[in-house]
């Protein structure tokens, strides 16, 4: 029992956001402080901390209270050892004694397992001063180069070359056995016999968030090939491998701090770099990378860089890992070291500044990363070239946000030389695929729709949501006034079912189209005048631009002179929007007459689902909801639809 005057003591010394800002990166927003939840994997942070009433809430999760309550639901701690946390956090001396054996009976397993893992780590820690362990290995640290401060840090340590020192010494403390199988440090042999797992070898202790041991790697200093150069303590209770990294706990400070985290392959790498003077570096030693460690680090910081050395298997593991970083929505750069070289070999070559500059000047953004090393595989083959631009467009197919995946686009057009529209309809043809394929598979539901980037050029900035249909109105007109008795082609089923092609006048193709929609323009003059065209077809007459030139509502003909000007026909705009220059525009009526239909089309369809979208923010009645999702996914629909018709035109 924790005496009532400690606990208000705690809590009255206890600040909730710098408590929790041990586990979740906060940033100020206005009194209170905001986050990424730090128990379900969101985006869009949804999680706050009021310093000021002593409260968190996640309106992600549901989940709220105060700072131990926090500790409890985020630690798995129970009340007293969330007490006993926030004691040693605030140097507040909690009163221990001697646990009765009933009281040492109730200490859950879990806990029992970290004092078994707490007890092992100073046994192997007491070990450095004895004489086997001081002889073989401290000064294997020694050779090794590793400082007297960093062994003690990482609380570096020896296990006996004998079968039962560990078994011997947690005896004579009077520890339980039990627990020391269950954590892979003892094991039974069939006969019952028990032995040490780890014998002869180096330990490094794999600490939790906050510090407490999971488990252990051992490395054998034998030279020989016979036996594993590490052993890793197995899966247990309290060490999940997945979402567990190693140095997490030393390096979540300055991950915060630098906002970037290295990740690197093993202990002795981090280790390294740390008496190199970076800090922010884990390794996910034991098991590749997974989504869980990978989301450990999002808590601190949502930028990561690889260091893998730069053999094959590195090469292969750094693809890999890019991958699963851009899919959680990070961001991922990977630095490579020479041939031959690990970040901990690289370390003990050169100094900590040389270090900390070779690490800046030689971290690439993924996509120049995998270019330069594929590009080097392809040796200007062009079949392999376009191998490599797909492989990096897999990539980006994989960031979950849209914005990102414009600018990596972006990006890989420069460094290709490809235009970026090209890219796009490449990229929104892989994401349709796979769209399609993980839909089949179960792996999306109903309200799951499929985001297609929309090219810049089709789509320019001012398009954006909010703004009106103007421009794209008028676009339709000045090709209805200027080429209106063009011909353009269209696709028509006879009455065999056999597709012909017709030629049709630009007029009627685009009053054709709006009308097939039920389209009544927004702009108001120019719906009148697409209501003279309508009225001039039902007798068969295209009016030309000299009737609207000279028309008597003064509006009317003063949009008309605007649409047809020579300085309109040049506009420079114009020519960026449909990417062609004004003299070919008649050579390319088809295309330029088609898209603009379509554009139009789209961001019509875009503004609705915006629209619909907006309302189901605003606290729409349950009733309702379905409905509006059924629209927003129809909707949806249609942008794939007039998506995959601007590629076809794009394509021409
Ligand atoms: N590692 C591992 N299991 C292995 C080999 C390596 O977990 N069987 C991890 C360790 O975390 C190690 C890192 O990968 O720190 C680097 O591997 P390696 O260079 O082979 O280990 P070192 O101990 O650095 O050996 P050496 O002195 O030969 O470089
Ligand atoms: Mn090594």
């Amino acid at each position: 029992m924790i005496p009532k005057d400690i606990i208000d003591k705690i809590f009255e010394t206890s600040h909730i956001e710098e408590v929790i800002g041990e586990f979740v990166h906060l940033k100020k927003s206005g009194s209170n402080f905001k986050g990424l939840s730090p128990f379900v994997n969101e985006k869009t942070p949804s999680f706050m901390v009021s310093p000021a009433k002593g409260i968190f809430k996640d309106f992600s999760s549901g989940k709220g209270g105060n700072v131990v309550s926090f500790l409890m639901e985020h630690e798995g701690f129970s009340y007293p050892e969330a007490l006993k946390w926030l004691g040693k956090y605030y140097n507040i001396e909690i009163p221990e004694r001697e646990l009765t054996d009933e009281e040492r009976e109730k200490l859950n397993e879990r806990e029992s397992l970290f004092v078994a893992n707490a007890f092992a780590q100073s046994f192997f820690v007491d070990q450095l001063e004895a004489q086997e362990g001081k002889a073989i290995g401290l000064s294997y640290f020694s050779e090794r180069g590793y400082r007297d401060d960093i062994v003690k840090k990482f609380q570096l340590g020896y296990s006996p070359d004998q079968k039962d020192a560990l078994i011997n010494a947690a005896e004579q403390a009077g520890h339980n056995i039990t627990f020391f199988t269950k954590l892979g440090l003892i094991k039974s042999k069939e006969n019952g016999d028990q032995f040490d797992f780890f014998r002869g070898r180096v330990m490094f202790p794999i600490h939790s968030l906050t510090g407490r041991v999971l488990g252990f790697g051992g490395r054998t200093l034998r030279k020989d090939k016979k036996t594993a150069k590490y052993f890793n303590s197995p899966e247990s209770p309290i060490y999940h491998k997945s979402d567990v990294l190693y140095g997490i706990y030393f390096a979540r400070k300055d991950m915060m701090n630098q906002d970037n985290c290295y990740l690197v392959e093993g202990y002795t790498d981090v280790i390294s770099m740390h008496q190199s003077g970076i800090e922010n570096v884990v390794s996910s030693s034991g098991t590749s990378l997974t989504n869980g460690q990978i989301r450990l680090i999002k808590r601190f910081t949502p930028n990561i860089t690889i260091l893998y050395d730069g053999d094959a298997a590195g090469i292969r593991a750094s693809f890999r890992g890019i991958d699963l970083i851009l899919q959680e929505g990070m961001n991922v750069k990977v630095v490579l070291f020479p041939d031959g070289e690990d970040p901990d070999s690289y370390s003990k070559k050169v100094s900590s500044s040389e270090l900390a500059t070779y690490l800046d000047t030689n971290a690439k953004d993924f996509i120049s990363f995998k270019t330069d090393i594929l590009l080097a595989e392809t040796q200007n083959d062009p079949i392999k070239k376009s191998k490599l631009i797909r492989e990096i467009l897999n990539s980006i197919a994989l960031v979950p946000d849209q914005i990102s995946q414009s600018v990596y686009v972006k990006q890989a057009s420069s460094q290709f030389d490809i235009a970026e529209r090209t890219l796009i309809s490449e990229l929104n043809k892989i994401k349709r695929t796979k769209f399609k394929k993980e839909r089949k598979e179960g792996g999306y539901n109903d309200e799951d729709t499929l985001d297609l980037i929309t090219p810049p050029d089709q789509l320019p900035e001012k398009a954006a949501v909010g703004e009106n249909l103007d421009s794209q109105e008028l676009d339709l007109l000045r090709l209805m006034l200027l080429y209106g008795t063009y011909g353009v082609e269209i696709e028509v089923e006879d009455s065999n079912e056999q597709v012909k092609k017709l030629e049709v006048p630009v007029v009627q193709f685009i009053l054709d189209e709006l009308a097939a929609d039920g389209i009544i323009l927004t702009n108001e003059i120019a719906n009148e005048m697409i209501d003279e065209f309508n009225k001039a077809a039902d007798s068969g007459i295209i009016p030309d631009i000299k009737h609207f030139v000279n028309h008597q509502n003064q509006k009317i003909n003063s949009l008309a002179v605007d649409l047809t000007a020579e300085k309109y026909i040049v506009s420079e705009n114009w020519a960026k929007m449909h990417n062609i220059y004004p003299e070919t525009e008649e050579m390319k009526l088809q295309r330029a007459v088609e898209e603009a239909v379509w554009i139009y089309k789209l961001r019509r369809v875009r503004l609705m689902k915006s629209d619909l979208e907006i309302r189901l923010k605003n606290n729409l009645p349950e009733s309702e909801q379905s409905v509006v999702m059924k629209d927003i996914i129809k909707y949806n629909e249609i942008i794939t639809v007039i998506s995959n018709k601007l590629d076809i035109v794009v394509a021409k």
